[in-house]
C-alpha cells in the first residue's frame, strides 16, 4: 500500500498539472492527449486512449492515446484504431458511453467486452479503467487506461476516477470553443470569397484565390476546385489547389465521373448526385481506400466534397480537407453548401459574361462580313457588266486587225488583263453568295482523295503533306469545284505560311454541335456536320491579323503576291454551304482552319 501522504501528493500534482495544462491546450484533442500523457507518466500506466462520437453520434472511434514513452503499445492502438464501434454496450467504451458510469474491470481476461484479449495478455495488462467525460448530461468522451492488476493500481485507478471529472469544467469550455472556430472558420471564408465573387474577371484567378482563403482563413488543411468535362472518358479536371497538396494531388489526375469508371471517384460522386459527400474519417472510410495512404501522409483526417451547381447543372466539385477526424459538423457543412453555392454562381457570372461578348463580337463579325459583301456584290455586278462589254468590244477590233500585228499584240493585253479582272470580280461574287451554285450529294473524304494530287502540287518541295480521314462516309450537299477551290485557297495560304517547310496535315471526322458548343465558340447551329481541319506547322498569325483575314483584299502579302481574295472566296463558298469556318492560330505557333459542314440527314 503507498503512503498516504505520497498519494495525496501524487493527486495534489496531478490535479495541478493537468488543470494548468488543460486550461491552456489549444483545443479539445489536445486536452485529452495531455489527460492521457499526464497520468500515465505520474501513475506509470503505459497505455490510454480516448474515444469520442461521430457528430451525429452514430459512432464512436480513438482520437488520441498514450502508448509509451518510446512507443512500445503501439501496437495495441493500431490494432483497435481501425474499428469505429457503434453505438453498442457490448464493448467497453460503448458500454461506459451508454451508462454514463466510469467503470474498473479488473480482470479484462474474463470479461467479454474486450475485443484484444489477445493483445492485452501478450503485454502483461491485466485491469481496464474508463472513465466518460460528461458534459450537461452527455458524454462527450471515454478515456481508457489499461494497467496490471496490483493492489497501487488499484488505488491509483480510485484517484485518477476521483479526479478526473473535476477537469470537466475545462473540458467543457475547449469543446464550447472548437465547435465555434468550425462555425467561424467557415462563416469567414465565407464572407471573405463573397468578397472577391463580385470584383475578379478572371476565371481561374478567381477560383484560385477561393482555394487560398479557404486555407489561409480557414484553416483548412488543403482545398481543391476541379471540373467536370464533357470527353469521352467523362473526366474531372482539376483547375486549381491551395495548402498541402504534396504527392496527394498528383494521383488525382486521371479521375472520372463515369459510374464504372476504375478511377471514378468521391468527386465523380458528387458530380453524379449533386450531394455533398463527407468522409468523416479517411483512415477507415471504405469509399476512400484508393486514395487513403496518400491522404494520411499529407495529414488529411477528413473530406468534404461539394457540388458547385449551375442552373441544376453539377458543373464541378470543390473539396476541403481537415487534418481532424470528422471535422465537419451540420453547421458548417450547411455554410460550406452555401459557400460552394456562391463559388458556382461566381463562376457562371464569368461564364455568360465570357459568352455574351464571345456572342457579340461573332455578330458584329457577321454583321460586317455582310455589309462588306453587298458593297462587293454590287462593284462586282456593274464591273462583270463592264467588262463584258469591254472584252467584247476587243474581241471585234482583234478580228478586223488582221494585217496590224503591233496593234493586234496590244489588244490581246487588255483581253488578257480584263481576263483577270474578271476571274476576280467572280471571286467577288462568290464571297457575296450572288451566283446560283449546283450542289449535289457527295462524300467530304472522297472529294478530299480526289483532289489531293492538285493539292500536293501547291506546296514547296520541303512541306510535307499528310491526310487523316474518318473511315465514316461524310455526305454533304455540296459544289465539288466550290469545295476544291476552298481547299486550294487553304492550302495555298500555308504554302506560302511554311517558308522554311513544315508539314500541312488535313483531316476529317464528324461531330455534334450542341447548345454548348454554341455557347463557347459563338457560332453554329444545332445538329451533326462534317469537320475538315486544315492545319499547317507555318508563322501563324496575331489576334489582330486573324480578326480580319476573311474580309475581301485584306493581305499582309506585298503587292504583286497577294490580293488578299483567297479566304474570303473560301468564307463565302463555306457560307454558300450553310456552314461554319473558324481559325485557331497564334503566332509563330502554326493555323489550323476548321471547316463545318451540314451532313445529310438521314
Ligand atoms: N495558313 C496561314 N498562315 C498564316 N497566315 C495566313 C494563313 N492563311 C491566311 N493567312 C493570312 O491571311 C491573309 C489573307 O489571306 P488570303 O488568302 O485571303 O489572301 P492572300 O493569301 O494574302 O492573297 P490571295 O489569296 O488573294 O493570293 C494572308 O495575307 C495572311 O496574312
Ligand atoms: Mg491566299
Amino acid at each position: 500500500m503507498l503512503e498516504k501522504e505520497s498519494m495525496l501528493e501524487m493527486e495534489l500534482k496531478l490535479l495541478k498539472n493537468l488543470s494548468l495544462l488543460i486550461a491552456n491546450a489549444k483545443d479539445f484533442n489536445t486536452a485529452l492527449d495531455i489527460c492521457l500523457t499526464e497520468t500515465c507518466k505520474t501513475t506509470g500506466w503505459s497505455y490510454g486512449e480516448a474515444w469520442v462520437s461521430s457528430k451525429d453520434k452514430d459512432y464512436i472511434y480513438i482520437t488520441t492515446s498514450y502508448y509509451g514513452e518510446h512507443g512500445e503499445l503501439r501496437e495495441l492502438y493500431e490494432e483497435i484504431k481501425k474499428f469505429n464501434f457503434g453505438p453498442t454496450t457490448t464493448t467497453l467504451p460503448g458500454y461506459v458511453w451508454q451508462t454514463k458510469q466510469p467503470l474498473l474491470v479488473k480482470e479484462i481476461a474474463s470479461d467479454s467486452r474486450f475485443v484484444r484479449q489477445d493483445l492485452v495478455a501478450k503485454y502483461n495488462l491485466k485491469s481496464a479503467l474508463a472513465i466518460p467525460i460528461i458534459i450537461n448530461n452527455d458524454v462527450i468522451a471515454v478515456i481508457i487506461f489499461f494497467m496490471s492488476n496490483t493492489q497501487r493500481d488499484e488505488e491509483l485507478a480510485n484517484l485518477v476516477l476521483a479526479l478526473i471529472p473535476q477537469l470537466g469544467v475545462f473540458f467543457n469550455q475547449l469543446h464550447m470553443n472548437d465547435r465555434l472556430r468550425k462555425t467561424n472558420r467557415a462563416l469567414k471564408v465565407l464572407r471573405e470569397v463573397n468578397q472577391i465573387i463580385t470584383k475578379e474577371t478572371d476565371e481561374s484567378s478567381l477560383l484560385n484565390n477561393i482555394c487560398k482563403i479557404a486555407v489561409d482563413t480557414g484553416g483548412y488543411r488543403m482545398a481543391l476546385i476541379a471540373l467536370k468535362q464533357h470527353d469521352k472518358h467523362k473526366s474531372i479536371k482539376i483547375i486549381t489547389s491551395a495548402g498541402f497538396t504534396g504527392d496527394y494531388i498528383k494521383q488525382l489526375n486521371d479521375l472520372s465521373w463515369a459510374e464504372s469508371h476504375p478511377k471514378s471517384s468521391l468527386s465523380g460522386k458528387v458530380i453524379r448526385t449533386g450531394k455533398t459527400h463527407i468522409i468523416k474519417d479517411v483512415s477507415s472510410d471504405q469509399d476512400f481506400l484508393p486514395w487513403r495512404d496518400a491522404a494520411l501522409k499529407e495529414g488529411f483526417q477528413s473530406v468534404i466534397s461539394l457540388p458547385l451547381i449551375v442552373n441544376k447543372d453539377v458543373i464541378g466539385v470543390l473539396n476541403m480537407y481537415a487534418s481532424e477526424i470528422d471535422a465537419f459538423d451540420t453547421e458548417e457543412k450547411i455554410l460550406l453548401e452555401e459557400l460552394a453555392n456562391d463559388v458556382a454562381y461566381g463562376i457562371m457570372f464569368l461564364h455568360t459574361k465570357i459568352e455574351k461578348e464571345k456572342i457579340q463580337e461573332q455578330l458584329l463579325q457577321s454583321q460586317k462580313m455582310e455589309a462588306i459583301g453587298q458593297l462587293a456584290a454590287g462593284v462586282a455586278h456593274d464591273f462583270n457588266n463592264f467588262l463584258t462589254a469591254i472584252m467584247g468590244y476587243c474581241n471585234i477590233i482583234y478580228d478586223r486587225l488582221k494585217d496590224n500585228q503591233e496593234v493586234r499584240y496590244h489588244i490581246q493585253q487588255v483581253i488578257d488583263a480584263s481576263e483577270k479582272a474578271l476571274t476576280l470580280v467572280q471571286s467577288l461574287l462568290t464571297f457575296s453568295r450572288k451566283q446560283t451554285v449546283e450542289l449535289s450529294q457527295l462524300d467530304i473524304n472522297q472529294l478530299i482523295i480526289n483532289v489531293s494530287r492538285l493539292l500536293k502540287k501547291l506546296l514547296t518541295k520541303h512541306i510535307t503533306f499528310k491526310t487523316v480521314l474518318t473511315d465514316k462516309q461524310l455526305m454533304i450537299l455540296g459544289n465539288k469545284n466550290q469545295l476544291e477551290q476552298l481547299l486550294m485557297n487553304l492550302v495555298s495560304n500555308a504554302n506560302d505560311a511554311m517558308t522554311d517547310g513544315g508539314s500541312l496535315t488535313i483531316s476529317t471526322s464528324s461531330v455534334e454541335i450542341d447548345e454548348s458548343f454554341i455557347k463557347t465558340h459563338g457560332f453554329g447551329k444545332t445538329g451533326r456536320f462534317a469537320l475538315i481541319t486544315v492545319e499547317d506547322t507555318g508563322m501563324g498569325m496575331s489576334e489582330d491579323i486573324i480578326k480580319k483575314i476573311f474580309e475581301p483584299f485584306f493581305t499582309t502579302k506585298p503587292i504583286g503576291k497577294g490580293t488578299g481574295i483567297g479566304l474570303s472566296v473560301a468564307y463565302g463558298i463555306v457560307k454558300q454551304h450553310n456552314g461554319y469556318i473558324d481559325v485557331i492560330s497564334e503566332h509563330g505557333k502554326g493555323t489550323t482552319f476548321y471547316i463545318y459542314l451540314p451532313l445529310i440527314v438521314e
